[in-house]
């Protein structure tokens, strides 16, 4: 089943109030006292941003974390390496999330594709090749390769995705999907 999108938008770690974030529980719990202890001066050091997806009463439904990373050429095939030899500029998507009692309703997807979008965007001022994705448990690398990423030849966890598919992804969406 899929829901209607539970968040109404999308704000920074810095604007929203921590008192908020007490209580959210995305079922990692080293994810939620992250959140709740270290998103804010993890932005502030330039580390990562954490986004949160808040509700109508501005309370956390899901989270999701970029920074800007690079990807050694030897660690990808010619595909996504695209002709370069050095370093090749990427974005991370650090840590994602979703509040317990909405998974498992496509909001875990809808997330990832804000991710996706915001990546896309960042990229239109700061170079960057490809998506790049940690996923927390082996299990979860099923997730991310049917959304679109595919795991590197000898990385148990790590997945990319071409900054031009994610373009395709995006666009593939009807209008007013990514509200907020
Ligand atoms: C992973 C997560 C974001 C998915 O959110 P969601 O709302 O359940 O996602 P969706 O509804 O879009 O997708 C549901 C599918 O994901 C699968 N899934 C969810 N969590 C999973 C996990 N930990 N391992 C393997 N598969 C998982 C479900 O079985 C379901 O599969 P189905 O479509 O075949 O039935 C959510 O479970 C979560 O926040 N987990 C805790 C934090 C985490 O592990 N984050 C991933 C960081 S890499």
């Amino acid at each position: 089943m899929v829901i209607e999108q539970p968040w109404e938008r999308i704000v920074p770690i810095h604007d929203i109030p921590k008192e908020r974030l007490i209580g959210f529980g995305c079922g990692v719990s080293a994810f939620d006292q992250w959140l709740l202890t270290s998103a804010r001066s993890a932005a502030s050091r330039g580390e990562c941003v954490a986004h949160i997806c808040v509700d109508s009463n501005g309370l956390p439904v899901a989270f999701f974390t970029l920074s800007a990373t690079s990807i050694s050429p030897d660690d990808v095939s010619n595909k996504f390496r695209g002709g370069l030899h050095g370093l090749i500029p990427a974005t991370l998507l650090g840590k994602l999330g979703v509040r317990t009692d909405i998974q498992g309703n496509g909001c875990g997807t809808r997330v990832l594709h804000h991710a996706m979008q915001y990546a896309l965007r960042s990229a239109q001022f700061v170079s960057s090749r490809l998506l790049v994705v940690d996923a927390l448990t082996v299990d979860l690398v099923p997730w991310y390769e049917n959304r679109g990423f595919r795991r590197l030849p000898n990385a148990e966890r790590r997945l990319v995705c071409k900054m031009s598919d994610v373009r395709k992804i995006c666009s593939q969406q009807t209008p007013g999907y990514f509200t907020g």
